[in-house]
């Protein structure tokens, strides 16, 4: 085992960097996105409840498993979990998702963030100022559009997507101090161009800023995210988004959060920098993130367009439009803020997906930080390129499916039943507290050890059996009477055979649809392949990295 040779260097930048690892592109792109599928103010009090009594509880425990395990040397999940249990030597494998996740997340994520990099320079370049809604749009479709690129430079998409990956390389081939003076100077900026975009969002107000739809108003997107509407609570789709979001957002079942903490000294207190950190993602995501993209896009086209159109698009898409309203200079300071942000945002979250792959090969393969670092860009690069490549096919929604959805789950929940269960709660609790600044509330030792768990296990079960049209209710009095659960295309038991897909061929009759939907499994079934065989690549090199740990200990006796 290697000497744990690097550390955070104050309190302050540790936690800015556990925010920045939380605070990311999913606060600013995925959160609205969700929050208006979801009903808007129907979203908020499930949205809620899981932050406190799964997000919070989460934190916590990874948090503290991530300390434990740095105290034996550890920084990444499949030994992190294997020291928590000893007596069982299948828990390295399921701390195998530790690793596989942040690597094919952040395959996709820095895809992203190379977006708003590339973004940033066409806001200064000016080149939205006088392109129509229809265009500017275009313009995004195009840049994805590998095969037809012609937004610029050829092949545009490629380039910033390796500037992307070779800078946050970079980054991490300096170490921690590099990760926290990203996030010392990335989070206030982040902050900063965030608060001048929601002022602006905020009091655009219903001044009917937008001749063609004078309708529109600001003000109804921000009642429509904050007035709570009750009776969505007994809707458990909205409480598996809640949940999803809560996952992503604070980056739980990812291993991140483990890496970063295994750095923090066993002394020092988590108790309250996980609270903190937690907080303020909270804060960037529920303040920040729904004051920018929805006040903005329904003051302008209004709210019932911004219904319509939710989804990522909307950023990258219609925002540097909006932003022509106020005029050339403004419009490229208010795009510069927006990408800039966004750009910071992404960078130290891809950056902390980094660290779990370089603990691991530090740990057990001896690799320096620097031959580590480089060996994840290489890594990142091979799994990337295809969503790169085939994004119009669908890779990377898949990637995010299993790797960003459905691997955090399972991850999180094995990790509580561990930790609640195996390892214990007495002990566990004494994990946490240890050189606590805060005294947590006694009631948390039983939230983390039955409803944490709980609540894990029907978020996993509602994402295995969604029922059709997400309609649980009919999917119950189908059950009742006889007629078995019908399962949604959402469902993953319909997710792995590809139902969806499968159901649009069996309808379609025109040949380039049809063509186009069987190139889309194609696709769909490369991708997972390519995401089995690096789960699997992981797990060999664990068993190997387990083997030698073993003959180390026969030589020592
Ligand atoms: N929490 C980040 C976001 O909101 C995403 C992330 C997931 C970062 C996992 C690190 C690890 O965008």
């Amino acid at each position: 085992m290697a000497a744990q040779s690097d550390s955070w260097g104050t309190r302050v930048g540790l936690i800015l960097a556990m925010a920045g690892n939380a605070v990311g592109l999913g606060n600013f792109l995925r959160f609205p996105v969700q929050a208006i599928n979801n009903g808007g103010g129907a979203f908020i009090i499930p949205y809620i409840v899981c932050f406190l009594l799964m997000g919070i509880p989460l934190l916590w425990i990874e948090w503290s498993m991530g300390r434990f395990g740095g105290k034996n040397g550890n920084h990444s999940t499949p030994f992190i979990l294997d020291t928590m249990d000893p007596k069982r030597r299948f828990w390295k494998y399921f701390g195998v998702f530790g690793i596989f996740t942040n690597v094919a997340v952040a395959a996709y994520y820095c895809y992203i963030e190379s977006w708003t990099m590339s973004y940033v320079m066409h806001s200064i370049k000016g080149t939205f100022r006088d392109l129509s809604q229809l265009e500017t749009a275009q313009f995004f479709v195009k840049y994805v559009d590998i095969q037809q690129s012609t937004t610029g430079i050829p092949y545009e998409a490629i380039i910033f997507y390796i500037l992307c990956l070779l800078l946050n390389t970079w980054i991490l081939s300096r170490g921690l101090k590099g990760v926290e003076r990203v996030a010392r100077i990335g989070m206030p900026l982040l902050i900063l161009f965030g608060i001048f975009l929601a002022v602006r969002g905020v009091t655009l107000g219903t001044s009917g800023a937008n001749p063609e739809h004078p309708d529109a108003s600001a003000i109804d997107g921000l009642n429509f995210l904050w007035t709570p509407q009750y009776d969505s609570l007994t809707n458990p789709k909205v409480w598996l988004a809640a949940a999803g979001q809560i996952f992503f957002t604070l980056s739980l079942g990812m291993g991140t959060v483990h890496c970063y903490s295994s750095y923090v000294k066993y002394k020092d207190d988590i108790a309250l920098n996980a609270v903190s950190a937690g907080f303020m993602n909270e804060f960037v995501e529920v303040v920040l993130g729904s004051s920018i993209v929805i006040p903005i896009a329904a003051g302008f086209l209004g709210i019932d367009w911004v219904k319509e159109n939710a989804g990522f698009g909307m950023a990258f898409q219609t925002m540097p439009y909006l932003f022509q309203n106020w005029g050339p200079a403004i419009a490229m300071i208010a795009g510069v803020m927006w990408f800039g942000l966004l750009f910071f945002a992404g960078i130290t979250s891809s950056l902390a997906m980094g660290t779990p792959w370089m603990g691991f090969f530090q740990d057990e393969f001896k690799f320096t930080r620097k031959q580590a670092a480089w060996s994840f860009g290489a890594i990142t690069l091979i799994m990337g390129l295809p969503t790169v490549l085939f994004y119009n096919e669908g890779v990377f929604d898949e990637y995010d499916y299993w790797a960003g959805t459905v691997s955090l789950v399972i991850f999180a929940l094995v990790e509580s039943i561990l930790f609640a269960w195996i390892f214990g709660m007495k002990r566990g609790w004494h994990e946490i507290n240890r050189g606590g600044d805060i005294n947590i509330p006694h009631f948390f030792k039983f939230i983390i050890k039955y409803i944490t768990p709980l609540l894990l296990l029907a978020v996993f079960i509602g994402s295995v059996f969604t029922p059709e049209s997400n309609d649980w209710n009919a999917a119950f009095q189908s059950l009742f009477s006889g007629n078995g659960w019908p399962l949604d295309n959402t469902s993953l038991i319909k997710m792995i055979s590809n139902a969806g897909y499968k159901q649009q061929l069996a309808a379609a009759t025109d040949e380039t649809v049809i063509s186009g939907l069987k190139s889309r499994i194609f696709y769909t079934n490369a991708a997972r392949i390519l995401l089995i065989s690096f789960f699997t690549g992981i797990s060999i090199l664990v068993y190997i990295a387990y083997k030698k740990r073993a003959n180390l200990k026969i030589q020592k006796l």
